[in-house]
């Protein structure tokens, strides 16, 4: 009998998927870098080289945070070094945004993909993925304390500011947030690459040197 009821519950409560308890006592970025290269706490990690951590100096001012590492950063381990992190890093340098004073993350620190051909094609993190994974990020804000976090593009977007935030509607608005003492959002660099035409691409990308120029005033003023 009893063997019966306890088959029905373990149907019934499926185990929560999270990353909450691999944090560390007293977290440093270096330590939660470490651990998190073991986490199995959701699927993701499978189809995955390795765990792809934020990076930047625990002191930064700044956290921008994208959605989850891509082709290249799964390959070499870094955040933002493939294409999109090209972009950015070109941007930043236009906006006169120090590189060094910036720690950059993800919302969801594997790669998620599906083969297409002989490539790997991004595929976006789903809620449960992100929730499972949320416990690292918000170690990392824990540990930085940034002045001002700034989401880049709707899946982090929708995850740290609202579920209904439009980052093409809605560029580099100051929000109420209990995260950091500023934050905002403006569009993912990847979609300034998908642009139909090399003058909307240019455009798209001024607009992003823009924003990223607001938030800079705001965060130095
Ligand atoms: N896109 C992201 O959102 N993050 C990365 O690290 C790379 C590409
Ligand atoms: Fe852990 Fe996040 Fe990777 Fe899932 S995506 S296995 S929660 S590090």
């Amino acid at each position: 009998m009893g063997g019966i009821v306890d088959c029905t519950l373990a149907v019934v409560v499926k185990e929560l998927e999270t990353a909450a308890p691999l944090i560390p006592p007293r977290p440093t970025i270096p330590k939660l870098q470490a651990v998190a290269a073991e986490c199995k706490a959701c699927h993701l990690w499978k189809n995955a080289t390795q765990t792809v951590f934020g990076e930047g100096k625990s002191t930064s001012p700044v956290m921008f945070i994208g959605e989850q590492p891509g082709d290249k950063e799964d390959l070499s381990g870094h955040p933002f070094v493939g294409p999109a992190g090209v972009l950015l890093d070109e941007a930043l340098l236009e906006a006169g945004i120090d590189r060094t004073k910036v720690y950059v993350t993800n919302v969801v620190k594997h790669f998620k993909w599906e083969p297409r051909g002989k490539r790997r094609i991004h595929k976006k993190p789903n809620g449960a993925e992100i929730a499972a994974c949320r416990p690292w990020l918000e170690a990392e804000i824990a540990v930085v304390k940034p002045r001002a976090i700034v989401c880049l593009g709707s899946t982090a977007a929708q995850s740290v500011i609202s579920p209904k935030f439009r980052v093409s509607v809605q560029r580099a608005p100051f929000v109420e947030s209990s995260l950091a003492p500023l934050v905002t959002a403006t569009v993912h660099p990847s979609s300034i690459l998908r642009a139909p035409t090399g003058q909307a691409r240019r455009e798209e990308m001024q607009r992003f040197i823009a924003d990223l120029k607001t938030i800079w005033k705001a965060i130095s003023a």
